[in-house]
């Protein structure tokens, strides 16, 4: 069978029997290895999306698969009804990462986001006499589910009525946080750099206008480090970069390095939840919480976060001096391996397309940015390799405009 015909049929099974959720790219993989995937003609792609900001030691990770055949071995899943030591190490990992906190154990981003909305709601009913609206950023993300999607504020006319309580300012915008914490606010909810929207950090300075007026104020701070955690922007959490820290914290997508699991880190101020409260049947549970102890402990011994910057700063370098070649990279957003090239163009789909001719994997938050969220062990040659097929794949999507126009 030809890889065309392979890929029809695989199309028209899945067209039959999955839900259309999902806008697919023609391609099937079969196999990854490090920040390369194969397809299923054998072709090599290098992978500058990893599962979206989840792959975060690259495919196939040598730790990841001894954690799971180790694991998988001895208990895979126990009831939170009873005690399991890789869950108590793994909490115990995470808050040395990153602050005095205690964590609940779900398997999502958008979990670990009703989480922190539950807290804060429960906070607002011990605290703040029945207060219970969040301010959130416009074009943030933080989930699927009615109350992350209400935190979201997009995609909502679809399912109404909206989960009640959010409100939206401008994202980086300390003024405009200000101005909407009023009685009824427990809690400001943010992304330390916007992921879906298309890679935007929020600046230093702003976050420590926020994290005062959220002290000054008396509301809780919530940050979702779900896509700019992990290590990924070259510390663990992006937060750190500006010296503060949340009283809540999401982190999920690279925790497991592909496997799900996701938590909320509650400082003790915000450490409200009691038995009944929340639960999660698969929430970490043994087999995923000793995968993601490995990764943060591959992380920690193979210096990934230095990795993120180093490597970050060279894919950086590299975008930019695509201007030079005439091809139209307007600006590179971000921090370490988590960066935008933004083009002069709406041709961000089409390069995504080109990309997958050329064998590097792409991904387009809209229509003028491509977002690179690679492993974090991604190398220099790796970097150059993929700015040099990004390369060509902008040249092949301008000559298509082009043709077409
Ligand atoms: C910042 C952020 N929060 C939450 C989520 C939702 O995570 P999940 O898809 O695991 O529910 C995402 C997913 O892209 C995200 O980027």
């Amino acid at each position: 069978m030809s890889a065309e015909t392979a890929l029809a049929s695989l199309q028209e099974r899945a067209a039959r029997v999955l839900m259309n959720t999902y806008r697919r790219l023609p391609v099937t993989f079969v196999r990854g290895q490090g920040c390369w995937l194969v397809d299923d003609g054998g072709r090599q792609y290098l992978d500058l999306v990893g599962g979206i900001a989840v792959n975060v030691l690259g495919h196939s990770a040598p730790a990841v698969r001894a954690a799971l055949e180790q694991q998988s071995a001895q208990l895979v899943h126990v009831s939170n009804l009873y005690y399991s030591e890789p869950q108590v190490e793994l909490a115990e990992r995470l808050v040395r990462s990153a602050f005095p906190a205690r964590v609940f154990f779900c398997n999502s981003g958008a979990e670990a986001n009703e989480a922190a909305i539950k807290i804060a709601r429960k906070w607002g009913q011990r605290h703040r006499g029945g207060a219970y609206r969040i301010v959130c950023a416009v074009g943030a993300f933080h989930g699927r589910t009615l109350a992350t999607l209400a935190a979201t504020g997009r995609y909502l006319d679809t399912f109404a009525p909206a989960v009640d309580g959010f409100a939206h300012v401008p994202f980086d915008d300390a003024d405009a946080v200000a101005a909407a914490i009023d009685d009824s606010v427990v809690a400001v909810m943010l992304e330390p750099a916007l992921g879906e929207g298309g890679i935007v950090p929020m600046g230093d300075d702003t976050l420590r206008r926020i994290r005062a007026l959220c002290d000054q104020r008396d509301v809780l701070l919530v940050l979702d480090e779900v896509q700019s955690g992990m290590g990924r922007t070259g510390r663990w959490w992006a937060h750190q970069h500006a010296g503060v820290t949340p009283d809540v914290m999401t982190v999920a997508k690279g925790l497991g390095g592909g496997i799900p699991i996701g938590a909320a880190l509650a400082a003790p101020r915000a450490d409200v939840l009691e038995p009944g409260d929340h639960g999660s049947t698969f929430g970490g549970t043994p087999l995923a919480a000793t995968v993601a102890v490995a990764v943060l402990r591959t992380i920690e011994e193979r210096g990934l976060l230095d990795n993120a910057e180093r490597v970050g700063a060279r894919l950086r370098d590299g975008l930019l001096g695509l201007r030079e070649c005439g091809l139209p990279v307007e600006t590179v957003r971000g921090r370490g391996l988590m960066l935008a090239a933004v083009l002069g163009d709406d041709i961000a789909p089409v390069v995504v397309d080109a990309g997958l001719e050329q064998g590097v994997v792409l991904n387009a938050t809209g229509p003028r940015v491509i977002r690179l969220v690679p492993p974090l062990t991604l190398s220099a040659d790796e970097a150059d390799e993929g700015v040099r097929r990004l390369a060509t794949a902008m040249e092949l999507a301008l000559q298509r405009r082009g043709d077409a126009a």
